[in-house]
């Protein structure tokens, strides 16, 4: 299949690009400023409106995978303007071009859709975000016709588009005998960037139109996923102190319990979503 990855350097687009370019598929890779190390690199600039429609007028890729955002929640929340231009005119601008191509589009989506008020968030529940970024990105859901996938908190083994992601984080600290403070208080649905990678491939080769949410199936709180990931990897649980979410200095609302329902995605799809102890034990074999 030809497949076309916007943020093909990230944490979830590099690691779409490397399953699918394995696997044989033609895969071409976005980026904005750092260049992929799987797939064709193609400068994909979410800000250059008329480069990006015709990038896919000249691909016609059949499939378009959407991961491309200004992912920086407190960023968004002080640049509204540029998130807004990247997340929603650059996602209206794909969404419209990708009709135009006939490709079947999968937009990556976020529980920070949902204000965290309740948990376990199903597909159908009512969208009500407390931060810009959640805004932005829920806009965005408005233009896709195919498929919105909907994760919450990625992590993988490896750093991606200059950014070490929050196992990694735990782990390097505490490899490096630092302290870290971690929120006792907020609920997410943590997510191996090959899990969902996976999931995502599945949901394009099928064509499964519609909203799922693709994501880790265990419901914990950022505290006790820093102590399994330090359990599972034997390192110091001495050194994750825990703190609330009040004690930290956000520019951006944060929800409390944005952890996403799987049961849709388990029920349809071959790849299932992981526990947080499966994946774990996926990230070990990575790692090496
Ligand atoms: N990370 C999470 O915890 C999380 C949770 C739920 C949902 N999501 C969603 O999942 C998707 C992937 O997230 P991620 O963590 O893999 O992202 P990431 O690692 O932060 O990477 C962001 C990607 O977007 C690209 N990008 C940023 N600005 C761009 C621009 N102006 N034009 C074109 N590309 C641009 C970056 O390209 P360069 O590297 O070239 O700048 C990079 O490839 C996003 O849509 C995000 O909203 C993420």
């Amino acid at each position: 299949m030809k497949i076309l990855i916007t943020g093909g350097s990230g944490l979830l687009g590099g690691k779409i690009a490397e399953l699918a370019q394995a696997r044989g598929d033609e895969v071409f890779s976005g980026y904005a400023h750092n260049a992929p190390v799987f797939g064709k690199a193609v400068k994909f600039d979410l800000l250059d409106w008329p480069g990006i429609s015709e990038t896919i007028m000249r691909l016609k890729p059949e499939i378009i995978i959407h991961s491309a955002a200004l992912t920086d929640v407190d960023r968004c929340e002080r640049e509204r303007e540029l998130a807004y231009k990247i997340n929603v005119e650059g996602t209206r601008i794909i969404s419209e071009a990708s009709k135009k191509a006939g490709s079947f589009l999968i937009y990556i989506s976020t529980d920070y859709i949902f204000d965290g008020s309740r948990g376990r968030y199903k597909e159908g529940d009512d969208p009500h975000p407390l931060n810009y970024y959640g805004l932005t990105k829920l806009l965005g859901e408005g233009f896709c016709d195919g498929c919105i996938a909907r994760s919450s908190v990625l992590y993988g083994s490896r750093p991606a588009s200059g950014k070490v992601n929050f196992a990694l984080w735990i782990i390097n600290s505490l490899r490096s005998n630092q302290t870290i403070h971690v929120v006792t208080d907020q609920f997410i649905t943590p997510t191996l960037n090959s899990s969902l990678a996976a999931m995502v491939l599945e949901v394009g080769e099928r064509q499964l139109n519609g909203t799922y949410h693709l994501a880790g199936a265990s419901r914990i709180s950022r505290y006790d996923f820093a102590r399994t990931v330090a359990r599972m990897l034997d390192l110091d649980l001495s050194l994750i102190s825990p703190c609330r979410m009040e004690d930290m200095k956000w520019a951006a609302k944060r929800p409390m319990d944005s952890s996403l329902d799987t049961a849709k995605a388990a029920k349809q799809l071959e790849e299932k979503p992981l526990s947080t102890e499966q994946a774990m034990q996926r990230l070990k074999r990575e790692w090496i």
